[in-house]
């Protein structure tokens, strides 16, 4: 799965972002950063608790993954950059928990999203993160600077 499935297509998204930067464009990412609200402290909340619940078994209860499951902390953010949101939801819900997956809901797998957003230093805001694809194919990956990663 890993390198098969979202790595192409992250590879692609950065290879997009490279070439705005060549050509002086601020990257839509930075400036989302700034503007968009990515989800709430509410909703991460709930996403802590069905992570406790559904995903820290494997993921680790700080998201440092162990020695077979990758972390969703650093690294991870590289994977993901450079897509929009919708691949990290689709991953999540199509893929995940390992064992069962599907079994969430889509609110359920947005809550979860905004608490790894929010483990990863991505600033809570207004509104909720959405949980369809439609809208979130329209929300980059917020870049993240590299001193929040752990
Ligand atoms: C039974 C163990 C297990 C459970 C439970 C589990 N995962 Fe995973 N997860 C994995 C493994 C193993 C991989 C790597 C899969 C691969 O490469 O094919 C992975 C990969 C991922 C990735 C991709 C990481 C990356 O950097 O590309 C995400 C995101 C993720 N899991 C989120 C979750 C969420 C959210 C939950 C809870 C709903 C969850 N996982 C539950 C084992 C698990």
């Amino acid at each position: 799965m890993r390198g098969r499935g979202h790595a192409g297509r992250a590879g692609l998204g950065a290879g997009l972002l490279l070439a705005l930067a060549h050509m002086g464009a601020p990257t839509a990412s930075a400036a989302q950063a700034r503007s968009v609200s990515y989800y709430t402290t509410e909703q991460a909340q709930r996403g802590a608790t069905a992570y406790q619940q559904f995903c820290a078994v494997c993921h680790g209860a700080s998201l440092a993954g162990a020695f077979d499951v990758p972390p969703l902390k650093g690294r991870f953010v590289t994977n993901w950059s450079g897509t929009t949101l919708d691949h990290l939801f689709d991953y999540i819900s199509k893929a995940m928990p390992l064992f069962s997956p599907g079994a969430l809901t889509p609110a359920q797998n947005a809550d979860l999203v905004a608490f790894i957003l929010r483990e990863n230093g991505v600033p809570a805001g207004r509104v909720e993160l959405p949980a369809t694809d439609a809208a979130l194919k329209t929300m980059a990956f917020p870049s993240i600077s590299a001193d929040r990663i752990k």
